[in-house]
């Protein structure tokens, strides 16, 4: 057989290899075409526990893909690129994580996603962008928690939340932290009918001037509900993808930040087709962890999951 494309060749090996291909919101378009399924940190989660075939192609981040492999320990995981990390995972190296604990243990330890396996392995009970405030709600009033690493996600689930007895590690994601929120406000000015959805890991003053507040699926899922015709989106602009196909013919705007003056992550595009095939070819790069620790990760995972 003859293969035409790079497309055909990661459909021929993703048949060959049993795999399935997973891809965040962040991916580019034509790795998002191919995917299997396509969402945001907690739905690929919950879509790597269902799966049963052979081989898992992460489309997103190392921390996303460690997850799955904690879900799958007796599956391969690849990703197409070993670099793709995560600004909020080096935030928090677990010696740092340990040392706290040392000092405080009568806190429980809420750890976003965007955490490495053995920071999971260190925690009581993870939480994404989307269940952040749900799962701190699930945790007894009196007990004192450690949110970490984001420190604007654990600001505004402090915020929904209203509890006080919650410290909050100082990371930040070098996307969405340094979106200024003097240029949201330009935006607003240029697209007056612009409604403004905002990921919670942009800063407080960012998050005040949004209409919706959420994690990338629910940003796509809100937008294909409402009636205005112009967006301003306040995350990575790979998300576009997903919002012109929920919402064909709408606008959507996106503000560059301080950092790259873009808004785009650094990480999530370093995925590209070439590198899916011959993830898929080689079965490399895999993520590779030990037995004790995907156990020990898997528990914090689990309690999450069950948290409906
Ligand atoms: P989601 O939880 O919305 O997938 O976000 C993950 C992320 O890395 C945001 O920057
Ligand atoms: Fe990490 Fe930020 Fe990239 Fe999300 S956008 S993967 S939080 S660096």
């Amino acid at each position: 057989m003859v293969l035409t494309s790079i497309t055909d060749e990661i459909l021929d090996l993703k048949r060959q290899r049993k795999a399935m291909i997973l891809a965040h919101h962040y991916q580019n378009a034509e790795i998002q075409e191919l995917a299997d399924s396509v969402g945001d940190s907690l739905e690929l989660a919950r879509q790597a526990r269902e799966f049963s075939g052979d081989v898992i192609a992460f489309c997103g981040v190392w921390f996303m893909a460690e997850t799955a492999k904690a879900l799958n320990p007796d599956r391969v995981v690849i990703v197409p690129d070993a670099n793709a990390g995560c600004s909020l995972v080096d935030a928090c190296p677990v010696q740092e994580l340990r040392a706290f604990k040392r000092m405080h243990p009568d806190h429980v330890v809420v750890s976003y996603i965007n955490t490495s396996i053995e920071v999971k392995a260190e925690s009581d009970i993870l939480c994404t962008s989307r269940n952040a405030v749900k799962i701190v709600n699930s945790i007894p009033a009196a007990q004192p928690v450690l949110f970490l690493p984001d420190i604007n996600l654990g600001n505004y689930v402090m915020r929904q939340t209203g509890r006080q007895n919650m410290k909050i590690w100082q990371g930040a994601c070098i996307v969405h932290a340094t979106f200024p929120a003097r240029r949201v406000s330009r935006a607003r000015a240029e697209h007056p009918t612009a409604l403004v959805a905002a990921h919670p890991e942009c800063p407080p003053d960012v998050l005040s001037m949004a209409d919706f507040i959420g994690s990338t699926s629910a940003i796509v899922d809100w937008v294909e509900t409402q009636a205005a015709q112009e967006f301003i989106i306040m995350t990575e602009s790979g998300i576009r993808y997903s919002l012109e196909r929920v919402a064909p013919g709408k606008t959507f705007h996106f503000v560059a930040n301080e950092n790259c003056n873009c808004s785009e992550c650094p990480y999530m595009r370093l995925n590209t087709l070439e590198k899916l095939r011959d993830a898929l070819d080689t079965l490399k790069p895999e993520v590779e962890l030990s037995t004790e620790l995907m156990e020990r990760a898997r528990l914090p995972i689990e309690r999450m999951l069950a948290v409906r």
